[in-house]
């Protein structure tokens, strides 16, 4: 695992940023794992301003994000397709039918995750998954005590998970269950790409890098992976304790 701490989280997210930036610079064609949540919400801000610069097109990118909301259709504004057509997808040159994320109003969720999968073997797999990270350790909807080789399914969210994202749902009417990518899936993506900023992630984080493997954080599975990148500010790495161990970014490069 690598662990880059920025001084700030806008240093945190021009990182980020840059590393998604060089996947798709390297390979047109990337299959881009992609995430919603405040964090990310500055991330797509620069993938805009990327792709005005003419530094990146998505023109060949294909997209897979976590997860959404069951019961939400695309087109409700709350859904996750639409969050993602409003932060990127309507803002670049990518391709609609390149885009997927689960159908969250699905009539058959066991069928919509099977095929979900299987759009995603058929991408070839995803080059590179951005995750943020739940407060209690979860990565795409995949909530504590989480199967480690799950894959896309239904799952229900924790109060704690729903009540960080009510805001949302002011007229409280928040979603009960999600269709997320397993953590098994996200395991497979060929290099993992962690944002956390903000002092309310420092638990999770430290539970993610220095706690021990296990379902209760269900992000902490990333030290297994082959290629696994985390990118903290230094409030969300606030709990490391084997400080000596990562690398201290003061100046973005
Ligand atoms: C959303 C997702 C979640 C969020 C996490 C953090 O697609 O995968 O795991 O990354 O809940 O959300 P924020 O960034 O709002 O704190």
């Amino acid at each position: 695992m690598r662990v880059l701490i920025f001084d700030t989280a806008e240093k945190a997210v021009v990182h980020t940023a840059r590393l998604i930036v060089e996947q798709v610079q390297a390979r047109g064609d990337s299959v881009l794992g992609l995430a919603t949540g405040a964090t990310m919400v500055p991330i797509y801000a620069a993938l805009r301003a990327a792709y005005r610069a003419g530094q990146i097109s998505f023109a060949q990118v294909t997209t897979f994000n976590l997860d959404e909301y069951l019961g939400l259709s695309p087109a409700d504004p709350r859904s996750y397709r639409a969050t993602m057509q409003a932060e990127l997808f309507d803002h670049v040159d990518i391709d609609p039918a390149r885009t997927h994320l689960p159908i969250g109003d699905t009539p058959d969720p066991k069928a919509e995750a099977a095929r979900y999968e299987a759009a995603i073997a058929a991408a070839g797999g995803i080059d590179l998954q951005l995750l943020g990270i739940g407060r209690n350790g979860h990565i795409g909807f995949n909530e504590p005590i989480s199967s480690l080789t799950s894959r896309t399914r239904v799952k229900a969210l924790t109060p704690d998970t729903r009540a960080a994202n009510a805001h949302y749902f002011p007229d409280d009417d928040m979603p009960r269950f999600a269709l997320t990518m397993g953590v098994g899936t996200i395991m497979e993506a060929r290099h993992c790409l962690m944002l956390a900023t903000g002092p309310a992630k420092a638990d999770a984080v430290a539970a993610t890098i220095e706690g021990p493997l296990s379902a209760a954080c269900p992000a902490s599975v990333l030290q297994m992976h082959r290629r696994a990148t985390v990118v903290l500010d230094r409030s969300a790495a606030g709990r490391l304790k084997l400080w000596g161990h990562y690398a201290q970014v003061e100046e973005d490069r």
